[in-house]
């Protein structure tokens, strides 16, 4: 996987340099042009990378700083001169002499229409940025006609696998399904999944190696599914939450954060963040606590952490609920 970590790259850095000696690497530079200006890169740098570099906002969905690239959800594609395609320009490395656009009419268009698209047929209701990415490609998720009804619980895991029913052309599909509550540390809530693979790839090699989970199904059936549809507790899940760490839209919740939502309480802005050391063992997991209420409502890890790069165990991810029980005692 690519955990090769990229300075922060800089504009106009001087001569591209290869020399390699004992006492030091030498880092390669790549110059290209996004939008017009000039950026350079170290060498390895993605044109998000360079975008990020020139502060240009990139719409991302299936691309996390802790896990490998796929290039499923599209929406962060730029126009490449001399491509006969968009790129995706999260994964795609920098050239030098290469010339971007990342807000071309065709780019815009792309984006739009996956925006689009998605909105039309998933809740992403708790997904950060969209309203500014709506409105700033103007996407029209209604013009694909009223919701279609939600499917019944385990509905989605058994239609017609590899069969794809002619939609009736007045509504929009969704992927509209009940939550999947079957554990009481977190909810899989598909009707809010657009299929990044995120959560897939943390449970596999980029960081679990559980292979707890997998994409089933094909086409619009396609879904997140555990071994023979098995709740959870039943799968080969350990409980780590890596899943929910990577989630982009909040398909997969903490309960708490899941309950909080539900009984309209969960404010964000009430929130405290407070980064500590892991207390169960020796490693050294850095832990960010979310406290509302004086509760801790859900547990992260920082990314630019060199022992978790945002992934953790069960113990860290879910075993607070005591510090909560002390308070609640020590109230009472
Ligand atoms: S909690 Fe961990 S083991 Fe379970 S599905 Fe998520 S990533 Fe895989
Ligand atoms: S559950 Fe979340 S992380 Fe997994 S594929 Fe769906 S949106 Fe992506
Ligand atoms: S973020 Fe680049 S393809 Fe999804």
């Amino acid at each position: 996987m690519n955990r090769k970590p990229i300075e922060p790259a800089t504009k106009e850095r001087g001569t591209p340099a290869t020399e390699r000696t004992s006492e030091r690497i030498v880092e390669r530079i790549v110059e290209l042009s996004v939008d017009g200006q000039k950026v350079s890169v170290p060498e390895g740098a993605t044109i998000l990378d360079a975008c990020k570099a020139l502060a240009i906002d990139t719409p991302t969905l299936c691309w996390a700083e802790n896990l490998t690239p796929v290039n499923v959800c599209r929406v962060c594609v730029v126009e490449l001169e001399g491509a006969r395609t968009l790129v995706p320009s999260c994964s795609r490395k920098c050239e030098p002499g290469m010339v971007v656009k990342t807000d071309s009419p065709r780019v815009r268009t792309s984006r739009k229409l996956v925006l689009e698209l998605l909105s039309s047929s998933v809740d992403l209701s708790t997904t950060p940025c969209l309203d500014k990415w709506h409105a700033h490609y103007g996407a029209d998720p209604a013009r694909f006609g009223p919701a279609a009804a939600p499917a019944h619980a385990g509905e989605r895991e058994h239609a017609h696998p590899g069969h794809h029913d002619t939609p009736d052309g007045a509504h929009a599909a969704r992927v509209a399904q009940p939550p999947k509550l079957d554990n009481e540390l977190f909810v899989r809530d598909y009707a809010k999944c657009v299929l990044c693979y995120k959560c897939v790839e943390a449970c596999g090699t980029d960081a679990q190696n559980t292979f707890a989970i997998a994409i089933a199904g094909r086409g619009f059936e396609a879904r997140v599914a555990t071994e023979l549809d098995l709740p959870l507790t039943d799968s080969a899940c350990v409980f780590c939450g890596n899943c929910i760490g990577v989630c982009p839209t909040g398909a997969l919740v903490f309960k708490r954060e899941f309950d909080l939502r539900a009984a309209g309480e969960w404010d964000e802005a009430r929130q405290t963040l407070t980064t500590t050391v892991c207390p169960y063992c020796g490693v050294g997991c850095a832990l960010t606590l979310h406290v509302q209420a004086n509760q801790i409502v859900k547990v992260t890890s920082p990314l630019d952490s060199s022992v978790t790069e945002g992934h953790l165990c069960i113990k860290g991810r879910f075993g607070w609920q005591y510090a909560g029980e002390k308070t609640k005692r020590s109230e009472g």
